[in-house]
């Protein structure tokens, strides 16, 4: 693999997963939403980094991303939708939940980074190579009270690249469970949990990039991370 773009590289696991690539030589793209953050991550990633500020929830800035990425890295070899969102925290009530607040937590999980799926997937098919992941997480399979927004979007995504990898053969196509991670999102949506229990971004990017070495399209991985 020596190109990647990663969705959500400001904090947490889609930062770590940007570093861990520039490490080991790949060129990355790596798309948030503008912050001081992002453009710390600039400095600190070095020249193989190219930052897009753009809203993955918005198809119109995914397509013009898409553009973006190619003029950067002629190619794509890997594509990880990684930025996320819970919806209003603190966590509620599903039927307190506004349709319109659902709408944009698909917007931000699923349909926004769909547009970004199409355009560099698509060129993957015509190559007849490349892998797109999309961060799962236990909500989508486990009815936790409150989480509703977030555990159906993730849900969608899981079956939507399921569906992926049946129509593209020559695309990989997984989802990824990262496990419960000490990040702004775990901070946010457990915020008495003890962040000694949880993983490290930095940890699941390693494993994640050793379980990219031998999976297979269509299918819906609990990362295992080593200690
Ligand atoms: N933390 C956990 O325990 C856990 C467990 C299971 C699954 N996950 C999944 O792991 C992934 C990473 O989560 P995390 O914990 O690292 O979250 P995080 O620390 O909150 O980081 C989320 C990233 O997504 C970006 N983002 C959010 N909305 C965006 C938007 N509309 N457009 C562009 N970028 C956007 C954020 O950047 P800006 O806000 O700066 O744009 C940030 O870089 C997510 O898919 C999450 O669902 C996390």
């Amino acid at each position: 693999m020596q190109t990647a773009v990663i969705t959500g590289v400001s904090r947490g696991l889609g930062r770590a997963i940007a570093l861990t690539l520039t490490n080991h030589g790949v060129r990355v793209v790596g798309i948030a939403r503008p912050s001081v953050e992002l453009d710390g991550l600039v400095g600190e990633a070095g020249p193989l980094f190219t930052a897009i500020a753009a809203d993955v929830a918005d198809p119109d800035a995914m397509v013009r991303a898409a553009a973006s990425t190619f003029a950067a890295l002629g190619h794509v070899d890997l594509l990880v939708h990684n930025a996320s969102t819970l919806g209003p925290v603190p966590l509620r009530p599903t039927l307190d939940i506004t349709a319109q607040q659902l709408a944009q937590v698909f917007a931000v999980n699923v349909t926004g980074p769909h547009a970004l799926t199409r355009r560099i997937a698509g060129a993957m098919a015509l190559r007849g190579q490349g892998t797109v992941v999309a961060i799962s997480s236990d909500a989508a399979v486990n009815a936790y009270e409150e989480w509703g927004p977030y555990s159906a979007a993730k849900a969608s995504n899981d079956h939507l690249y399921r569906v992926l990898a049946a129509e593209n053969p020559t695309v990989r196509f997984i989802t990824v469970d990262p496990g419960e991670m000490d990040t702004a999102m775990h901070a946010a949506a457990i915020p008495e949990a003890d962040v000694h229990t949880l993983r490290k971004p930095s940890q699941v990017a390693k494993a994640l990039v050793t379980l990219l070495g031998h999976a297979e399209t269509g299918v819906r991985y609990e990362l295992e991370v080593s200690p």
